[in-house]
């Protein structure tokens, strides 16, 4: 948190000034669905549940995170100002002299004591709160816990969990099942475009109902075999539904969890049940069997590049090697020459750079095409113009959304080695991709409009 710069200038035209903020309302509210009346407590969320008779509190919220941000805190800096001069007019509001503290569930280490009593405070609070929504929420409506991605991240390939296996097994302890998970773009346009590779586009949605007193134990190997014959289907959903590649681990959280929720518990091996923490890791793995499983769909000469480039980007390799990794695909060195997709030279074989290839490619009149390089002109192009891009994709048709798979498996092999720069072009690729079909549509209608237009 900086402090220097509190203070928006109200009377500008940029972000804090009046004008943008009630701009930003109006459209919240001229897209809300229906007519109703609403209010607004400041309550301690479990005891305001607990107060709802029988199940009639259908829950939709947005928890804190741990230590994530002091919110009361943080409020206390406005909040004196707001007490001198609104207490007549929310005297109960305005009754303390700074704002409440104890109940907030949040972890902070300086009020609970220690690193270990905030986590405490803050993970038997969300129990609490969890087992309160468990038994208050109506069978008929889910209750929905929107959740920032980035309480998870990647490194080296593997997602390192920050306390969000914690959050998930107090949601399934309280006896709630996951039924579905929503990656959802809560984030400005504008923040889109400045984010990172690691950046996350969306939050994610839990869609959570009491689990039925009917679930019953699974063991591992159950529980791996249902995953592989949910997941493929679930990513291709999550693909066609053009998740930001960067999203995909934390997406397919979702319908791994929903699987691993539908138990009353996994029993492992030794009689114990599984943990979150354990599922999560599983999830992971049969997710890279899935992806490695479309791997077999790809043309010889691009499953070659593919695998080449996951072990030595564009830098040269022996050729003696190069050979090898060819052979094992069903192709040749020979062939990969001839398709254009890099040069062995004294003994060393490199991929050509996005940079090198010919700017006036034509899918059409090449005999030995690929995947790959549709995959890569579409996204040298996409970095000249998006123009560009839409022309390409509209010259590759349906042939396009093989190399918008493939550039899934590069983002996922880029990301793997830390090369932020290559992932970036694949994330940016598929995040364009709704704009580049407009585009591409719009070439072809043009292409196939009546000449009359041209003279009107
Ligand atoms: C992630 S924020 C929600 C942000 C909100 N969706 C928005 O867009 O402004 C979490 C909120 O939970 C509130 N909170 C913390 N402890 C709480 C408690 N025990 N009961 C109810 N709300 C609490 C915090 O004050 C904070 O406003």
């Amino acid at each position: 948190m900086t402090w220097n710069y509190v203070e928006a200038n109200p009377f500008s035209s940029s972000t804090g000034s009046l004008r943008l903020i009630l701009k930003a309302v109006i459209e919240g509210v001229s897209r809300l669905p229906g007519v109703g009346e609403g209010n607004a407590e400041q309550r301690d969320a479990r005891a305001r549940i607990r107060e709802c008779t029988e199940r009639t509190a259908s829950i939709s919220t947005d928890p804190p995170y741990y230590d994530n941000i002091s919110y009361a805190d943080l409020s206390d800096f406005f909040y004196v100002w707001l007490r001198r001069n609104l207490s007549d007019v929310w005297p109960d509001e305005c009754s303390t002299l700074l704002t409440p503290k104890a109940d907030e569930l949040i972890a902070n280490q300086y009020r609970a004591g220690s690193r270990a009593q905030a986590e405490e405070h803050f993970e038997s609070g969300m129990a609490e709160f969890m087992s309160e929504v468990a038994e208050h929420q109506p069978a008929d409506v889910p209750a929905t816990i929107y959740y920032a991605y980035k309480a998870t991240e990647t490194k080296e390939g593997e997602i390192r969990t920050t306390g969000w296996d914690t959050f998930l097994q107090a949601v399934l302890d309280a006896g709630l099942q996951v039924n579905a998970t929503w990656p959802m773009r809560t984030e400005l346009g504008n923040r889109l475009l400045a984010s990172g590779t690691n950046a996350l586009a969306s939050s994610i949605v839990l869609a959570c109902r009491p689990r039925p007193t009917s679930a019953v134990l699974a063991t591992r190997g159950e529980f791996i075999a249902a995953l592989r014959q949910e997941l493929p289907d679930a990513v291709r959903v999550l693909q066609s539904g053009n998740i930001a590649p960067v999203d995909m681990a934390q997406s397919a959280i979702g319908p791994g969890i929903k699987v691993f929720s539908r138990y009353a518990r996994v029993v492992e091996a030794d009689g114990s049940s599984m943990p979150v923490s354990a599922a999560l890791a599983i999830i992971n793995d049969v997710l890279g069997e899935v992806l490695d499983g479309e791997e077999a769909e790809l043309d010889a000469d691009t499953r070659f590049a593919l695998t080449w480039f996951a072990e030595h980007g564009y830098s040269p390799g022996p050729s003696g090697d190069a050979d090898s990794v060819a052979r094992a695909k069903n192709t040749s060195l020979a062939g990969i020459e001839e398709s254009g997709i890099g040069e062995a030279r004294a003994g060393k074989f490199r991929l050509y750079e996005r940079s090198e290839l010919p700017p006036d490619y034509s899918p059409v009149d090449d005999e030995r095409r690929t995947v790959w390089e549709a995959t890569q002109h579409l996204a040298a192009a996409l970095e000249r113009s998006e123009s560009e891009a839409a022309e390409f994709l509209h010259v590759l048709g349906g042939y396009g959304d093989r190399a918008r798979q493939l550039a899934y498996l590069l983002y996922q092999k880029a990301n793997d080695r830390g090369w932020a720069s290559e992932a970036g072009a694949y994330n940016s690729l598929i995040t364009a991709w709704p704009n580049l079909r407009t585009g591409a549509a719009t070439v072809a209608a043009a292409a196939a409009g009546p000449a009359q237009q041209t003279l009107l």
